[in-house]
């Protein structure tokens, strides 16, 4: 099927989804407060979380310290989680906290993560263990599980209930994790790319496998799928499938071409609320590139053999697939799209939006402020150790219709927070809410930690159950 079939016929059954609401566009890069990369998206009670790991700007390395996690449940409007784990996490580490993936088992969440070795240099394959999803996570063993200078882990359970570790760059190993998902039974092994399955390289170097790095395995409707970076540098993504979790594999093709300003790729692949996802990096934000990339998502089909389609790099990225309800308390830190803004750890718990200054904004979207005259009033819970400012809410743009807009007063502190509350008109049905901040002080203009709509009047909060 040709890409502008499948978008349209995607386009056709979200349309549907959303109740005949005009269709928003989201926009990769998904998170534009940091520099992300290494994408690895896992499904978990109801939301689409995201592992990433941070590129710091203006680097000249991958000299990343820490892992960060995002969250979705319309694949828009990202929740900023912070920092999940660091290097500081595990005492042997000394650098480079490189792509990793997270799996649940044992009602327990494992983070398998490459990492430079302090005692011996090379890098090593640590394990993350928490008790919920958003961590934080803490070191499993105390030492490396496994350690052969290579990285880029992947870890996938077959139905078997047999758990598989697969590691690489330049080769492709694996080992079988025990059921403790913290130790393995067997040796590292590796899978021979020189025999058929992963394709020819482009280019000149001496090696016969396009194979290169950031293996990614999943099983669904009993195929096997290995997707990988290949032919660096600069690299495309590329996939084999296989009849069992150790192939024989069966080389498929190109998924994503070599594109965007970074020269590497790393690919995540996820079903979610019935849809297909493949994430992927690139270095589209601005400053970006090689070592400041970023992560983005695509909307895919998969054929009915279950071979996936080529896909190119876009900046308008996947559909959303749901709406956001105004009327609960939400994160400042939930971002479809922002400017100027950062985020750090809020003292009220989770994380809150800072460094905000005038003209900065965020916009959400698909907001659904429902029927009739929709909300009357709005309140935020925010900070400012300056002289505060307002805080405008606009539909479909930063200079569209305005809803209202409230004045945020000093509290005398950054991490000093306190409720403001205000009218708003208009806001009524499926709506692109723009917060657009605003004021004439020097410095950072204030915090916020989160908002919700009312239809009631404003100045009379309703009791809070957080
Ligand atoms: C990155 O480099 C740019 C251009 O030299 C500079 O303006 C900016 O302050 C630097 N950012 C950081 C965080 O060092
Ligand atoms: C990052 O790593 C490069 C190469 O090892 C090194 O030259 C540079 O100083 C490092 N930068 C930081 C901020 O650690
Ligand atoms: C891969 O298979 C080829 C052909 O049988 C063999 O020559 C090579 O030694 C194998 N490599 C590894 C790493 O097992
Ligand atoms: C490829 O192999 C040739 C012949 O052995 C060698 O001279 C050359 O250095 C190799 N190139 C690379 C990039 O390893
Ligand atoms: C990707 O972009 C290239 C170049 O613009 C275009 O020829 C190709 O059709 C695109 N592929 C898809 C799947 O959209």
């Amino acid at each position: 099927m040709r890409a502008s079939q499948l978008l349209f016929r995607s386009l056709l059954c979200l349309s549907a989804l959303l109740d005949g609401s005009e269709l928003a566009r989201a926009e990769n890069p998904i998170i534009q407060t940091i520099y992300t990369a290494d994408p690895a998206p896992i499904v978990y009670d109801g939301r689409l979380y995201c592992f990433t790991d941070h590129d710091m700007p203006n680097s000249t390395f991958f000299n990343m310290t820490d892992w960060r996690l995002f969250s979705t449940m319309d694949m828009v409007n990202w929740l900023d989680h912070g920092t999940v784990m660091s290097l500081k996490t595990f005492n042997w580490a000394s650098a480079n906290a490189w792509a990793g993936q997270v799996i649940s088992r044992n009602e327990k969440f494992y983070y398998y993560a490459p990492m430079t070795h302090g005692a011996t240099g090379a890098m090593a394959i640590g394990v993350g263990i928490s008790d919920t999803i958003t961590g934080p996570y803490v070191d499993a063993l105390g030492h490396p599980l496994l350690e052969n200078n290579e990285i880029d882990p992947t870890v996938f359970i077959d139905d078997d209930g047999q758990a598989y570790l697969y590691w690489a760059n330049p080769d492709l190993w694996y080992v079988k994790l025990n059921e403790d998902m913290i130790s393995y039974t067997g040796s590292p092994a590796q899978i021979n790319l020189t025999v058929a399955g992963f394709g020819a390289r482009e280019g000149s170097e001496n090696r016969t496998t396009s194979f290169e790095e950031g293996p990614w395995v999943y099983k669904r409707n009993g195929i096997y799928y290995n997707i990988y970076a290949a032919d660096c540098c600069a690299e495309n993504i590329r996939y084999t499938i296989g009849t069992g979790p150790l192939g024989p594999w069966n080389y498929q093709g190109i998924i994503m071409p070599t594109q965007g300003s970074s020269f590497t790729n790393h690919p995540g692949v996820i079903d979610y609320k019935g849809y297909s996802y493949f994430f992927y990096h690139d270095g589209a934000l601005p400053g970006g590139g090689g070592f400041d990339r970023s992560v983005a998502v695509e909307l895919f089909t998969y054929n009915s053999d279950g071979t996936i389609p080529e896909m190119n790099m876009t900046k308008t990225g996947a559909p959303r697939i749901d709406t956001l309800d105004p009327y609960q308390r939400q994160e400042a830190e939930l971002i479809a799209w922002e400017v100027g803004v950062s985020t750090e750890v809020c003292s009220e718990g989770g994380l809150d939006v800072c460094n905000i200054n005038h003209g900065d904004y965020i916009k959400v979207e698909g907001v659904n402020f429902g029927g009739g005259k929709g909300a009357k009033s709005v309140e935020f819970r925010v900070s400012s150790a300056t002289s505060g400012g307002t805080i405008e809410m606009h539909l479909s743009s930063v200079g569209g219709t305005l809803l209202g807009a409230c004045t945020i007063p000093s509290t005398g502190g950054w991490q000093t927070w306190t409720t403001v509350s205000c009218a708003v008109s208009g806001a009524s049905g499926i709506q692109d809410l723009y917060f657009v901040y605003t004021g004439t002080g020097t410095g950072y203009l204030f915090n916020v930690n989160w908002w919700r709509f009312s239809k009631g009047k404003p100045g009379k909060p309703r009791p809070i159950f957080t």
